[in-house]
């Protein structure tokens, strides 16, 4: 399967959301990445669901909805409500993950799990048939623009066996410092979705971009 592009809003200009979702819609995207943030389990905040709510109305796209906040477990509802299509939250701040997972599914979203640079991705082994998309970051989270983390290449080769391993069907997704350089490493590595934030929006021709991700 061709790998998937799922541009991070966070980089967009705040006060022209609408037309950075109407370009994504008319761009080759396939999902559009949300990153909620709550100033706790990361040191940032970003938005919640009330802009999620508005960018859903509009969207033609999935809303793969990156959870960066401490308490994942008290807004299944009101994510699902507000149109979350994939439900990430962070293995860090999970002690029950296979409760957690169970009631995302319940609620008809899409599982979604995501590592920290340091979280070893062992530790899905006994939910990850349970898992539609792992989010493995490759920066730390809480901001765009950083870095890409080289130790990744390796964490998706492992994370690759694990989920053929387990005979799972699982999406890997690649989360910060995703350009146009780093792309076919990563597909080659066993990425299916690569997550870009700066990369997209920054870029002189967003759309051009989402494409040149997307074929690399
Ligand atoms: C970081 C976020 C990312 C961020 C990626 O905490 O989870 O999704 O938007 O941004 P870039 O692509 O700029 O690294
Ligand atoms: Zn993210």
């Amino acid at each position: 399967m061709a790998h998937l592009i799922a541009p991070s809003i966070l980089a967009a200009d705040f006060l022209h959301l609408g037309d950075a979702i109407q370009l994504l819609n008319n761009s080759e995207a396939d999902y559009i990445h949300v990153d909620v943030m709550d100033g706790h389990f990361v040191p940032n905040l970003s938005f919640g669901l009330p802009i999620i709510k508005q960018v859903k109305a509009i969207a033609d796209k999935p809303l793969d909805v990156h959870l960066m906040i401490s308490n994942p477990q008290d807004y299944i509802q009101e994510y699902k409500e507000a149109g979350a299509d994939i439900f990430t939250v962070h293995a860090e701040v999970c002690p029950h993950l296979h409760r957690m997972l169970q009631a995302v599914q319940k609620a008809g979203m899409q599982t979604g799990v995501a590592l920290n640079p340091h979280t070893p991705v062992q530790i899905l082994e006994n939910v990850i048939q349970q898992v539609d998309l792992v989010c493995v970051m490759s920066v730390n989270p809480g901001f765009g623009g950083q870095q890409f983390i080289e130790h990744t290449y390796q964490k998706v080769k492992d994370l690759k066996k694990l989920i053929t391993d387990s005979e799972a069907d699982t999406k890997i997704e690649i989360d910060g410092g995703v350009n146009k350089d780093n792309t076919r490493r990563l597909v080659d590595a066993g990425a299916d979705v690569l997550v870009a934030g700066s990369a997209v929006f920054k870029a002189d021709d967003a759309k051009q971009m989402i494409s040149t991700l997307k074929h690399a």
